[in-house]
């Protein structure tokens, strides 16, 4: 099964003035989640599903900078061209320009769906400020999960992983694979790999978590926050987890 459609989310992908027209219904136990997780352990999949299912909407940091790369050069601010040299070779962007792009988004915290931050916290500052944040805004999280798989099956995922071009939608050469080959099963678009999903980019990747992110999982420990999943098997058996877990912690 392919991931489901996010609905456009201009707000979050392109920043003020850009708003959503449609807004989800408001949920009364809106879900206001993190996942935490190596790159490719299968975060983004989950916050498909977990949006298609319960309705939070899902604000991916690398959502942001792959949208941001897709315009002109010259319609991009020289922090987003830093960011986005950083990115290519699999390196964290500075903590300055992920702030303050998290920041002027603030208004995506209050979706009446719930959220769900998908590649964002990543490092400790970045958590700090986040929770400052929220005080700020009297909101709470309602839990932190983080998905757990060996290295090996995650450098499998990454190098078969292939996302459209249009609705974003992710695929698995052999895993997830689309009808037909190259092509989107929800919208027809076009599949592409990742620039970031080449060995040299994945092995950097791979260690800039274990450096910088893999200390957040005891800082929301500390905060009686974390949910810890086992991350093999299908997408659908990560999602049942999920959903067992997060039942159990309301
Ligand atoms: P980002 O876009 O956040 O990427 P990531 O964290 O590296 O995570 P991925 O999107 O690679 O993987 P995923 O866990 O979402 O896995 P997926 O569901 O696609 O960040 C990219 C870059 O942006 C960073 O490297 C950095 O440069 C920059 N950046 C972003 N945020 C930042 C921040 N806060 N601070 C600093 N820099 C930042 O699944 C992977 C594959 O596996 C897919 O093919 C999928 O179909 C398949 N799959 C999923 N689940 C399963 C399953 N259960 N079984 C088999 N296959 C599966």
């Amino acid at each position: 099964m392919a991931s489901p459609v996010n609905p456009d989310r201009p707000a979050w992908l392109e920043g003020p003035p850009a708003r959503c027209e449609v807004l989800p219904q408001a949920i009364h136990s809106a879900q206001r989640l993190v996942l935490l997780g190596a790159p490719g352990v299968g975060k983004g999949t989950q916050a498909a599903l977990l949006h298609s299912r319960l309705g939070p909407c899902h604000l991916s940091t690398g959502d942001i900078f792959r949208t941001a790369g897709r315009r002109p050069e010259s319609a991009q601010t020289p922090a987003i061209r830093q960011a986005l040299a950083y990115m290519r070779r699999g390196e964290l962007v500075p903590d300055s320009t992920v702030l303050e792009l998290v920041r002027e988004r603030r208004p995506c915290l209050h979706c009446p769906g719930g959220f769900i931050l998908d590649g964002f916290p990543r490092t400790v500052a970045q958590a700090e400020s986040l929770k400052k944040l929220l005080e700020d805004e009297r909101l709470a999280l309602t839990a932190v999960i983080n998905y757990d798989l060996p290295a090996a099956a995650i450098v499998q995922r990454l190098a078969g992983r292939r996302t459209c071009s249009r609705c974003k939608a992710v695929y698995h050469v052999t895993e997830r694979p689309s009808k037909v080959e190259e092509r989107c099963d929800l919208c027809h678009g076009s599949l592409f790999q990742r620039e970031d999903d080449r060995p040299e980019s994945i092995r950097v990747r791979l260690e800039a978590y274990d450096r910088s992110t893999a200390p957040l999982i005891a800082f929301y420990q500390r905060l009686g926050l974390l949910v810890s999943i086992d991350a093999a098997g299908t997408a659908e058996e990560m999602y049942a987890r999920t959903l067992g877990s997060l039942r159990a912690t309301s």
